[in-house]
């Protein structure tokens, strides 16, 4: 029986359908709400708008599930590779092995930037950071691929487009590193699997377990259904903006402080603890009290409302790799006291905040050499793949039409206007 929903606005009452997704989620279908009744919803935030219908990441934040293609993240997170989880992103299938192998090595193939792009990234200011580097650059590779601009692309162009972007992006990241820290760039080496080979080009050693650890949380990253830099992505290409635009500006939303940009912030708030002699407690206050901006960061989600599966995956994976490489980090004892005192907390119980993805990220990248101000490159590193099967998918969708949402509009009512010598 299908089901629908009754609304009633003076007097008159309406039914509109209920579609139900894979996983019994339920949506009313408003599309004719304002041309049967004059009215349109208002949801800040967006909180209980679905923007589409998606068949590439299924979440549950009550009960803390989160899978790509059906795939459960914590088989992916120890079973799989990076680019294995970025080829079922994007074809919606476990690749074989020799589709794997050729897919690899087609990333790998884009192991050069055009050359003014690299002297692009060089002339930045040392002090730019690498994430307004990372969309300046990539919005730039439209004029190098003019024929990839193009918002159908043949399905030849979509496949280039993934696996470019996925090859070029790693260049770009580890180039923008070196430039700001005045190091020579170091060559991409094709034979170096992916985490190898970024971590090789950011000058840094590289051995099985920190490429291994690097891998997992790309994976944990690859994609997180419609988040605000996917949405982004989504909102950007309805207009028929070219790829490199629409990525672009997914890699501007990421930047945030709310969204990925945390990562970076969780590890500047632990460093303040320390500084300030350790003291926890002092920064939880501060993040419950109203008349402070401060909040925790690493804290909360917006659909997480339980825990964070990554956070579990990520928190299990830095006791490993702090171990494995023989880090001792005293910001890893202030954040695991922090959590303990937080998860104990009324304010944060009563309104369901546990730490999130970002929490312990950034003290692997950290236990890894990585620097503070790259980590939301790492993360538009990892959701890079998410980005551009959310964007595929949503070229291939023929209800897709431009992003326009509407409004209430608040301000004054039609008045005359004055001239200036009359006011
Ligand atoms: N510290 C202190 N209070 C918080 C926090 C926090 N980190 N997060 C939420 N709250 C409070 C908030 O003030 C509000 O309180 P009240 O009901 O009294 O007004 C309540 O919890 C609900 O929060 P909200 O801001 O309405 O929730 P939201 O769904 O709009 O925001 C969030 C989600 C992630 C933006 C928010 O929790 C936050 O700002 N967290 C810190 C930043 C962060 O870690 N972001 C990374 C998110 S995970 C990576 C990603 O996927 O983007």
């Amino acid at each position: 029986m299908s089901l629908k929903a009754k609304i009633e606005i003076e007097g008159k009452v309406l039914e509109y359908p209920i579609t139900e997704g894979s996983e019994h989620e339920k949506a009313i279908d408003i599309s004719k709400l304002r041309a049967d009744t004059g009215c349109i919803t208002i949801d800040h935030g967006f909180l209980n708008t679905g923007s589409c219908a998606s068949a590439i990441t299924f979440l549950d934040g009550e009960l803390g599930i989160l899978r790509y293609r059906g795939y459960p993240i914590e088989q992916l997170a120890e079973q799989s590779s990076f680019l294995e989880v970025a080829f079922l992103l994007n074809w919606g299938k476990l690749p074989s092995k020799s589709e794997l192998d050729s897919f690899e090595k087609k990333v790998a193939s884009f192991s050069k930037l055009p050359e003014y792009i690299e002297r692009m990234i060089d002339i930045f200011p040392k002090t730019a950071h690498p994430m307004a580097v990372a969309s300046a650059v990539t919005v730039s590779l439209s004029a190098h691929y003019p024929e990839l601009n193009n918002p159908n692309p043949s399905t030849e162009q979509k496949d280039e487009i993934f696996a470019l972007m996925l090859g070029l992006f790693k260049l770009v990241a580890a180039r923008s590193f070196t430039a700001a820290s005045s190091q020579a760039p170091i060559a991409s080496n094709p034979s170096l699997s992916y985490c190898e080979d970024f971590i090789s080009m950011m000058g840094m050693k590289s051995n099985k377990d920190v490429a291994k650890a690097l891998d997992v949380l790309l994976i944990l990253h690859a994609d997180h259904e419609q988040n605000c830099s996917t949405s982004t992505v989504r909102v950007v290409g309805s207009s028929n903006a070219s790829i490199f635009a629409s990525i672009s500006a997914g890699i501007d939303a990421l930047w945030g402080p709310l969204h990925g940009g945390a990562n970076q912030e969780v590890l500047e708030m632990l460093e303040e603890i320390k500084l300030a002699g350790g003291d926890y407690k002092k920064a939880l206050e501060r993040a419950k009290d109203k008349n402070d901006t401060f909040k925790l960061m690493g804290f909360g989600h917006r659909v997480y409302k339980n825990f964070d599966p990554r956070a579990k995956i990520i928190k299990k994976a830095c006791d490993v790799i702090l171990a494995q490489l023989g880090v001792k980090d005293q910001l890893l004892d202030i954040a695991k006291g922090l959590e303990q005192e937080a998860l104990a907390d009324d304010y944060f119980k009563s309104r369901n905040l546990y730490p999130n993805v970002d929490f312990y990220s950034g003290i692997i990248y950290r236990a890894l050499g990585i620097p503070t101000n790259m980590f939301t490159v790492m993360f538009a590193l990892g959701r890079m793949p998410g980005w551009l099967a959310q964007w595929k998918e949503m070229r291939e969708t023929k209800e897709t039409k431009i992003s326009r949402p509407r409004q209430v509009y608040i301000g004054s009512v039609v008045r005359e206007y004055v001239d200036i010598g009359k006011r």
